[in-house]
């Protein structure tokens, strides 16, 4: 099967009532993990890419690995998605590259530090929106700017700022009205990384009741949560009892997630977990056997962690099951159907 436009998985999962994981990549472990739980679970699959991805592993060896994925598993629909473009220039690169699907993310500027106006997000993500459409490929957009609610994690934002910046669900529909995205991504109190919060979130750092409301007023927009690891206490454990120094931290709690899932939200955004998984995994390695020097015998059971990551995230949100049921469509195919 070829690689598909990210927005056929969405009205799928909006159709039958799931959310799908979408996990970062930046090398061939990671894309293995991935592909081996979505071979597991039977579940359609968003692989992303963020821009220091793409410098880590070159574009070219990312598409010829999607690619290699695609060939391994041709039941499993993939979408190949662009992470946080921080202009239009980074998402064309990437439909060039033969991404389905690119995030422009207009919330913050092109240095991806401050957020921006809304009227300069309106008018990068409309470009890309225009260019990506004519080639069939799928656009995620963001309003309001990420950022922990309670440490200003994110794009550096202190507290108040997060605050601040949380997505306004009148500007959310502005924003969809003028930009015509396949979907939103929505600040909510989540951050990137593992400290997102100094215990369990409740609902006055963990904006859930936010994504309650931007569904009532788009309900036909395929919500987007960022920053939506779990950093579950055992990954942490593992990790610190191997010689790691992490601070006690606290993600988001898968159920938090299925309630968003209940509410509009169609992709979710893991890095983190797998990071720490894998980061585990190589850590219990050298410490029990100090001797070792076979990347093999390291990343393996790396890749391995990161599998069982996958597999809980892709059967929490409900994708399992479904790549089976999926028509795949090309890119070329969307494009008469962004025309209508
Ligand atoms: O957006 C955040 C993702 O976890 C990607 O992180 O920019 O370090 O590749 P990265
Ligand atoms: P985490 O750091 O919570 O995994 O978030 C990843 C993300 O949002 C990528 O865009
Ligand atoms: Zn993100």
């Amino acid at each position: 099967m070829p690689l598909v436009p990210m927005r056929i998985l969405l009205d799928h999962a909006a159709e039958n009532a799931y959310g799908l994981a979408a996990f970062n990549v930046n090398n061939m472990e990671q894309i293995q993990a991935i592909m081996a739980a979505a071979k597991e679970t039977d579940s359609p699959v968003i692989i992303q890419a963020s821009r220091g991805a793409r410098s880590y592993s070159q574009d070219a060896y990312l598409r010829h690995l999607m690619l290699a994925a695609a060939e391994l598993h041709p039941a499993v629909p993939i979408a190949m998605h662009l992470d946080h473009g921080n202009a239009p220039s980074t998402c064309f690169s990437a439909i060039e590259q033969g991404f389905t699907s690119v995030m422009m993310d207009g919330s913050l500027d092109e240095a991806g530090k401050t957020p921006s106006t809304f009227d300069y997000n309106v008018e990068v993500t409309q470009q890309v929106v225009d260019a990506a459409h004519a080639k069939g490929v799928s656009v995620e957009g963001e309003i309001g700017a990420l950022g922990g609610i309670e440490d200003g994690h994110g794009a550096g934002l202190s507290e108040a700022e997060a605050q601040e910046h949380l997505t306004d669900p009148d500007q959310a529909e502005k924003f969809v009205a003028a930009t015509g995205v396949d979907a939103l991504a929505v600040a909510i109190g989540t951050s990137h990384g593992a400290y997102k919060f100094s215990r369990k979130p409740t609902g006055d750092v963990l904006r859930m009741n936010l994504i309650e409301e931007i569904h009532r007023r788009l309900p036909d927009t395929h919500i987007v949560m960022h920053g939506s690891s779990s950093v579950p206490q055992e990954l942490q454990d593992i990790i610190n009892a191997h010689g790691g120094k992490l601070r006690q931290t606290y993600g988001v709690p898968v159920e938090e997630i299925q309630r968003g899932i209940a509410h509009g939200v169609r992709k979710v955004n893991v890095d983190t977990d797998n990071r720490l998984a894998m980061t585990g995994a190589i850590r219990t390695v050298f410490a029990d056997d100090p001797e070792q020097f076979d990347p093999r015998k390291y990343l393996g059971p790396a890749r391995d962690a990161m599998q069982g990551v996958c597999v809980a995230r892709m059967t929490a949100f409900g994708q399992a099951g479904n790549a089976g049921k999926i028509k795949p469509v090309t890119c070329k195919e969307m494009v008469t159907f962004y025309k209508k």
